[in-house]
């Protein structure tokens, strides 16, 4: 019974803790350099500017983590983006859907709905135009709409 339970738990808790961290762009590599030592879970619930991850992976890279540039740039990349501050402005017609979500705080598929809707009919010109995405939450963005730029 109690080994039943553990194989039970051990697939029912594997895959949440695979998605603890956002999905956006340069998470699968991320997610191999920086679970070296401990969890995602170490660093996943953390919100903080660009700089600050700058200077998070410099201390791992004291504790021993080694790391290319090419990675470097591509997981503070992900890091900034994904685990980021919400901007002051964001602009709707550029922003990556992690960039969507923590400066709006909407869904990650409300943010590839704005991204689809955008790739199919072009640029918005106004928030009336991202009120007609299906699915967006309305109130959501409104309540953000002195962030919103186009
Ligand atoms: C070589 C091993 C190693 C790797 C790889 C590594 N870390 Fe760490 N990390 C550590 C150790 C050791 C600690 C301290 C653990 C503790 O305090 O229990 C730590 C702690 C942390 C903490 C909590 C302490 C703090 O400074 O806020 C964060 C956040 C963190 N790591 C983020 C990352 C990120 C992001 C990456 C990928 C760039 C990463 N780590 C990769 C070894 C590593």
């Amino acid at each position: 019974m109690l080994r039943t339970l553990t194989i039970l738990t051990a697939i029912f808790i594997a895959p949440v803790w695979a998605q603890d961290l956002p999905e956006g762009e340069g998470r699968p590599v991320t997610e191999r350099i920086c679970t070296g030592c401990h969890g995602a879970e170490m660093f996943s619930a953390y919100h903080k500017s660009g700089d600050d991850w700058d200077r998070t992976i410099t201390t791992m890279t004291e504790k021993g983590l080694s790391i290319t540039d090419a990675d470097y740039a591509t997981v503070l990349d992900y890091l900034s983006k994904c685990l980021g501050t919400p901007a002051k402005k964001l602009n709707i017609n550029k922003a990556s859907s992690c960039e969507l979500q923590t400066t709006l705080a909407i869904t990650a598929d409300q943010a590839q709905a704005i991204i689809a809707y955008r790739a199919k009919n072009g640029d918005f010109k106004d928030l009336d135009g991202v009120k007609k995405v299906d699915g967006i939450d309305v109130a959501a963005i409104t309540a953000k709409k002195d962030n919103i730029t186009f």
